[in-house]
């Protein structure tokens, strides 16, 4: 036979008619020369910010503060930080990302002289750790007068006791600025376990942990700005009222901004976007979501530069059935991107991701990287507390527009007008997730993944992807119904998920 193509390019597939799901096609396997470790997922979240690993966290308080956008820098990615908060308490958390040094914990946990060591106790209970630096009035970054660390409590019956009588005062500390090699060799030759770093005052400013160096890893893909700080995002709601959020956000160092609306293509959101291109040219802004390309085209001619796509794939999210408005996410994410390549601004596919092979898929139809709320949710740097339900360990996770996320002021999201907060619509629902463990062991699960799919497809990296795409060498199929069975487990009596809680097929 001579015709040897097979298949559809992403341009027939998308041209079938009706609007498809990651679920709903599959991709040819190409051919391979190459191993996977040779597969590279640089990606792009917008015009001026590169990534070595194509995955953003969702802004929701149940996935993206501090810790989760620390996390994700450091492997190459990045955090949006939510907005379900306070101007200047959001301010903060993006300030802590770029205050973060790996190795330096800039946010120690600290007690006063005058707590006594139940307090150490319950600390040690939730944290997992006892070696705690003591201030003077008990705040983070006061004046430092001792330490308290476990051989100095573990043998007093006594736990009502002060720290006052049971705290060593006789310190080993660091000067504030000294390099992590510096206090690493002072904690193996003071033989502590802490080494909290005092500034000029005595003020504690950081702690190194010998326990965190044994484990700390050295990050090759961490995602920097030019000042060699973390990389991080943060979203705002288009109301006026969050000009306000926007110039903090600025302030703090924030590096893209994340306009949250789930119908950005409204004048509220137009108007920010060229505010903001206005007043701060340095943050670059991705405006959002959009589905179609009319939608897409409108905020690239306001000066958008990234574009967030999606509305109604969200795990969490009833919009398209409350609403009857959205798209399925495949045809979303390439349609939308088609418009965005042609001005050179990168898309990214936001909601329904709950495996490995919807990264893949959305990749391919164009994306440059993909957001998650669902695949984060559960993760140790997420927000929230771990609790126990028959015996399986879990975190919260709620859409922005459940009931009990808008309670607490999530709404601005899906109501333009703060006038319209009367009666309240929900468009997403609140549950819980397995606990998924720290990202460090998770991420890389992703990526191994990740870059084995690429090497299924021929190629070597996303930029090849896209190439692939455009050019018609990748190819597609629907799956039929039976398809989409065949290709998920089937027949069998019983047997394990992923302890993850990812779906299969
Ligand atoms: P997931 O990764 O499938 O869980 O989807 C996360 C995405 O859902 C977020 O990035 C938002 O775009 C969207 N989202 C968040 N909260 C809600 C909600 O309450 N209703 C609808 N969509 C939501």
């Amino acid at each position: 036979m001579s015709d040897l193509s097979d298949g559809l390019s992403g341009k027939d597939l998308i041209a079938q008619g009706a609007g498809i799901t990651y679920d709903d096609f599959i991709i040819l396997p190409g051919h391979i020369d190459f191993h996977h470790q040779e597969v590279t997922l640089e990606g792009r979240f917008s015009r001026r910010i590169p990534l070595s690993l194509p995955f953003a966290s969702s802004p929701m308080d149940t996935v993206t503060e501090h810790k989760m956008a620390i996390g994700l820098a450091c492997l190459g990615g990045i955090g949006v930080v939510h907005y379900n908060n306070a101007v200047e308490a959001q301010a903060e958390e993006v300030r802590k990302v770029k205050r973060f040094e790996n190795g330096f914990i800039t946010d120690p946990v600290v007690l006063s002289p005058q707590a006594t060591i139940a307090d150490v106790d319950a600390i040690k209970a939730r944290y997992g750790f006892s070696g705690i630096p003591i201030t003077e009035d008990g705040a983070r970054h006061g004046r430092l007068v001792g330490v308290v660390t476990n051989r100095d409590i573990e043998f007093e019956p006594d736990r009502t006791k002060r720290l006052a009588d049971v705290m060593v005062t006789d310190l080993v500390t660091g000067r504030a600025g000294m390099k992590l090699e510096e206090a690493h060799e002072l904690l193996r030759t003071s033989k502590k376990g802490k080494l909290p770093l005092v500034d000029g005052e005595g003020r504690l400013v950081s702690l190194v942990s010998r326990r965190d160096l044994l484990k700390r890893r050295n990050f090759p893909d961490t995602n920097k700005d030019p000042r060699g700080r973390l990389r991080v995002a943060a979203a705002v709601s288009t109301r006026d009222e969050d000009r306000e959020r926007v110039a903090a956000l600025a302030e703090a160092g924030v590096d893209a901004i994340v306009i949250d609306a789930a119908q950005g293509d409204s004048i509220y959101e137009l108007r920010l976007l060229e505010w903001m291109k206005g007043n701060y040219p340095q943050v670059d802004v991705v405006g959002g979501n959009v589905v179609t390309r009319a939608q897409a085209a409108r905020l690239l001619d306001a000066g958008a530069d990234g574009l967030r796509i999606g509305m109604g794939p969200g795990s969490i999210c009833t919009t398209q059935g409350t609403m009857a408005v959205g798209r399925a996410q495949a045809t979303a994410v390439y349609q939308t991107a088609l418009v965005a390549r042609a001005r050179g601004v990168p898309v990214m596919a936001d909601g329904g991701v709950s495996q490995i092979g919807h990264i893949a898929k959305a990749l391919a139809l164009g994306s440059s990287c993909v957001m998650m709320g669902y695949m984060f949710a559960g993760t140790e740097e997420s927000p929230g507390d771990y609790f126990y339900e028959g015996g399986v360990r879990l975190k919260r996770y709620r859409g922005m527009a459940s009931l009990e996320a808008m309670a607490a002021g999530g709404d601005k999201r899906y109501q333009t007008r703060a006038d319209d907060r009367r009666v309240k619509v929900a468009q997403g629902v609140s549950g819980a997730v397995l606990d998924k463990g720290p990202l460090n062991d998770y991420v890389p699960y992703l990526v191994q993944g990740l870059k084995q799919s690429l090497q299924d497809m021929g190629v070597r990296g996303v930029g090849a992807l896209h190439a692939a795409l455009e050019d018609g060498a990748l190819r597609f199929e629907m799956r039929s119904l039976a398809a989409q069975v065949e290709g998920g487990v089937h027949g069998l009596h019983s047997y394990k998920e992923s302890s993850l809680g990812m779906r299969s097929g």
